[in-house]
């Protein structure tokens, strides 16, 4: 928890750790930077640059995707390490990091752009007011509506749709032209991390009337928990299908071609990753010596994958802790300290 603090600490004090963050980066890094640069560009990306509030919250959705990838890696060999060296080195490449990296990225921005409407922050867009129609009861999957009757909020929830329109015109745009194989890669992991959390909204529900009585029901659309999509990524990542070329030049398939092409929402990958064992800057790889394993675990966070086969060493670590809380009457509570011994394992 600590290490993730600090380097949030980092990134919100250095942005130049953000540059890294796919191409769209050194917008995030300096929005007036490339927005100047932009101005000549015309576009999608004009306009953005046009918004300050929207850059912003680009650059929050950009941070939030870190924070989230740095979450879900934290018991890999490569971490998500705020490094942005390391970082760069990944996304020059093609292998399933980098897809999940695009992908909880590109969810990212959605993200943190659609909460920003629906909190008011940003000019041009608000609650989804298309609810309210009753054609749009139909836009929703039935299992996810509420029973009995209800109407929409007037407000109909989280507009959704503005989120995946400029996460998209802020990361797809500028690779429209192109149809090589690690840029089609890029732009389905982005599509990706964007139906993972369109796929998933959800519907809530408040009663109003006297005393809990509910003589009318309204409901509104809301995203899921961030950490949700993250784990939904994730669990992407660990199914990721390794594609090659097709004939056509514009797709891809499955290497293996007993495997069934990946749906939209499948994370794919074209290049083998790097064992990340040991340091190597051409890889973005510090190595695992010194970080912390789980002695005993089979998964990814045990010793023996962790480490690569090297070893670890163990060593007890006390920590002074409160204990053994009464509670006073009236209004206090009063602690013992003790100390409590945890063993930490580390890699060789
Ligand atoms: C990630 O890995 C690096 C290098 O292996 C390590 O220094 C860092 O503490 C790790 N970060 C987290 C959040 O575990
Ligand atoms: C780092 O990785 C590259 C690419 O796999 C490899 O060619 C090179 O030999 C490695 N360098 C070291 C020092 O291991
Ligand atoms: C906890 O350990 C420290 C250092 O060994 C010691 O100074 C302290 O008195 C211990 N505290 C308790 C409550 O045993």
């Amino acid at each position: 928890m600590h290490a993730v603090l600090v380097s949030v600490y980092l990134l919100l004090v250095t942005p130049i750790t953000l540059t890294w963050w796919a191409a769209g980066s050194q917008l995030v890094m300096d929005p007036r930077t490339i927005c100047k640069k932009t101005k000549r560009l015309r576009g999608k990306m004009a306009e953005i640059c046009s918004k300050q509030a929207l850059v912003d919250q680009i650059r929050l959705g950009v941070e939030l995707g870190q924070r989230e990838c740095q979450y879900q890696f934290r018991f890999r060999r490569w971490n998500c390490t705020s490094s942005r060296k390391s970082i760069r080195k990944v996304l020059l490449r093609d292998t399933r990091e980098t897809g999940f990296v695009n992908a909880v990225l590109a969810a990212g921005v959605t993200y943190q752009v659609t909460r920003a409407c629906t909190t008011g922050e940003l000019l041009g867009c608000s609650c989804d007011r298309k609810m309210k129609s009753k054609k749009n009861k139909k836009r929703l999957k039935m299992a996810s509506m509420p029973e009995g009757d209800w109407e929409w909020e007037a407000c109909g929830g989280e507009n959704i749709d503005f989120g995946l329109k400029k996460s998209k015109d802020f990361l797809d745009t500028r690779y429209k032209k192109r149809s090589d194989m690690k840029t089609l890669v890029k732009l389905h992991n982005y599509v990706a991390g964007r139906m993972a959390i369109k796929n998933h909204m959800r519907t809530e529900c408040k009663c109003h009337g006297l005393s809990g009585s509910c003589t009318l029901k309204t409901c509104w659309r809301k995203m899921p928990p961030f950490r949700e999509v993250g784990n939904r990524l994730k669990e992407r990542f660990d199914g990721a299908v390794k594609v090659i070329a097709g004939n056509d030049g514009q797709s891809f398939m499955p290497e293996d071609s007993s495997i069934k092409p990946p749906g939209k929402t499948g994370l794919v990958y074209s290049e083998e990753s790097p064992h990340f064992c040991l340091p190597n800057n051409t890889l973005g790889s510090f190595g695992t010596q010194g970080r912390t394993c789980v002695e005993t675990s089979p998964g990814e966070e045990g010793c023996s994958i962790l480490c690569c086969g090297r070893g670890s060493r163990s060593h007890d670590e006390t920590e002074e802790k409160n204990c053994k809380c009464k509670f006073l009457w009236c209004c206090e509570v009063k602690c013992e300290k003790c100390n409590e011994t945890r063993t930490i394992s580390t890699c060789l």
